[in-house]
């Protein structure tokens, strides 16, 4: 693969910046959204007063402790634009996600939070390997996700010519991508997989097409899924960050130079790691949930908002930046199987170390009449091993592996090759059918 490594006159000053610079930026950005926030969002005034703070108690970065956190319920309760520091004609743009259950969580951007988006997405892609003039297949859903008009907005920054293709008709993806020549393809690291199972199925050779980077998030991927898809296309895989309440794609990215976990963009967003359980900061290299406080939004400044993701801080490396380490997952998405805790992204890995399966899988959560809970991995096996007895071999390794690694006894099924249900954006992973209590 081709070393991208970007010349330093390329990055923004402030990427190689010292870290006295980047504090002192960070402390003044970080008055001036508790003062925006204080002063104009309604939620923020009371949320302070509530809490006995004012944003004059903060004279240096580590005081952020004495202010309240903000949570995906507050944005709930002030449904549709109750949370908002700007009149909502100041309003460029509005996107919003859906989550789960109950009301979407409403996000809005100003005219000048969609530039300062789009320059962190360039310079996101920058990182990634991108240079101007590259032709970018972008197949993050456009609409009310923040994916494809977020990636959209930040490859035309950069000046690369966008193909904005959206998610789904696979084979329409792999057209494009023979015809179009795309030196960059952003898309989740699970549709990829579909994209990649859709060139076999053209008897295409997908280490021969024009793709040298692809930039994959919006969902946890393990490192040995990077491997997969690096070896399959022949690329560089790198990952990408963010989510809707604090702007969207593009809060962190990792350098394709190092690919040793994204640096976060620090200029714009403060972070810091607090154990989920009492809400107390942790120090950097402690694993924890990540917190988030924008300190450049006009529309939605947003103060220490849990993200629920976990992962730990660590100094930076090919930037001034601190980098996290890649998501092992959100703690809402943490099996608990009989007291253990699980998480996707680990079956992942130990099925990726199966040679005769595929990524293509989804775990299923039972409760028998007994009480007892139990995890089914449902995973797809290669074409070459396909026959009963490679499928049988095959399910005993995995169960093995997870059963030594994980510590869990679980039912695998080696299902045949096409039969699970293809992501054409985030992967559902987890179907839990244990009555809800
Ligand atoms: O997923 C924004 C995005 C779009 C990021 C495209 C990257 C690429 P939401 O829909 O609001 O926004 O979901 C945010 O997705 O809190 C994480 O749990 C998860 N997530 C996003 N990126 C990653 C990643 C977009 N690289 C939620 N690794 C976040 C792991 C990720 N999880």
């Amino acid at each position: 693969m081709e070393n991208l490594t970007p010349r330093k006159e390329d990055l923004d000053p402030i990427e190689i910046a010292s870290r006295d610079e980047l504090s002192a930026l960070q402390l003044q950005r970080m008055q001036w959204t508790l003062n925006h926030a204080y002063e104009n969002s309604p939620f923020y005034k009371a949320h302070f007063d509530k809490a006995g703070v004012h944003p004059s108690d903060l004279k240096t970065l580590s005081d952020l402790a004495k202010f309240p956190f903000t949570q995906k319920t507050d944005l709930r309760d002030t449904y549709p634009f109750g949370m908002f520091s700007v009149p909502r004609e100041k309003l460029a743009r509005i996107h919003a996600s859906s989550g789960t259950t109950g009301k979407p969580v409403v996000v809005g951007y100003t005219h000048n939070d969609i530039e300062v988006w789009a320059t962190l997405v360039a310079r996101s892609i920058r990182a990634a390997g991108g240079r101007p003039g590259d032709v970018l297949h972008n197949a993050y859903g456009y609409g009310l996700f923040t994916g494809g008009l977020g990636a959209h907005y930040g490859a035309e920054k950069l000046g690369c010519t966008v193909v904005p293709i959206s998610g789904g008709m696979t084979e329409r993806q792999v057209s494009l991508i023979q015809d179009f020549k795309p030196r960059i393809i952003m898309v989740t690291p699970s549709y990829m997989l579909s994209i990649l199972d859709e060139f076999h199925r053209q008897g295409l050779d997908p280490r021969e097409s024009s793709l040298a980077i692809g930039i994959f998030g919006a969902e946890p991927w393990t490192n040995a899924m990077r491997q997969e898809i690096e070896q399959a296309f022949d690329m560089h895989a790198v990952d990408i960050y963010g989510l809707s309440e604090i702007m969207g794609p593009g809060v962190a990215n990792e350098c394709v130079e190092t690919k040793d976990g994204l640096h976060i963009w620090e200029d714009h967003f403060y972070p810091e790691i607090i154990n989920p359980e009492t809400g107390e900061v942790l120090p950097d290299g402690e694993e924890g949930e990540l917190v988030f406080t924008t300190l450049t939004k006009e529309g939605l400044p947003i103060i220490r908002y849990r993200t629920r993701d976990l992962t730990r801080l660590l100094p930076g490396t090919s930037r001034t930046m601190r980098r996290m380490e890649k998501i092992t997952g959100r703690s809402d998405d943490m099996i608990i199987l009989r007291g253990v805790n699980v998480f996707p992204t680990q079956i992942e890995e130990q099925i990726l170390k199966c040679h005769g399966l595929t990524p293509h899988f989804q775990i299923e959560l039972n409760r028998s009449s007994s009480r007892m809970d139990s995890m089914t991995v449902n995973v797809e096996c290669q074409p070459n091993a396909a026959d009963e007895n490679t499928r049988n071999f095959s399910a005993k390794e995995l169960a093995h592996h997870i059963k030594s690694i994980v510590g869990i006894s679980t039912i695998v099924n080696v299902t045949l090759p096409g039969t699970l249900l293809r992501s054409e954006g985030k992967a559902k992973r987890v179907i839990d059918n244990r009555p809800k209590r």
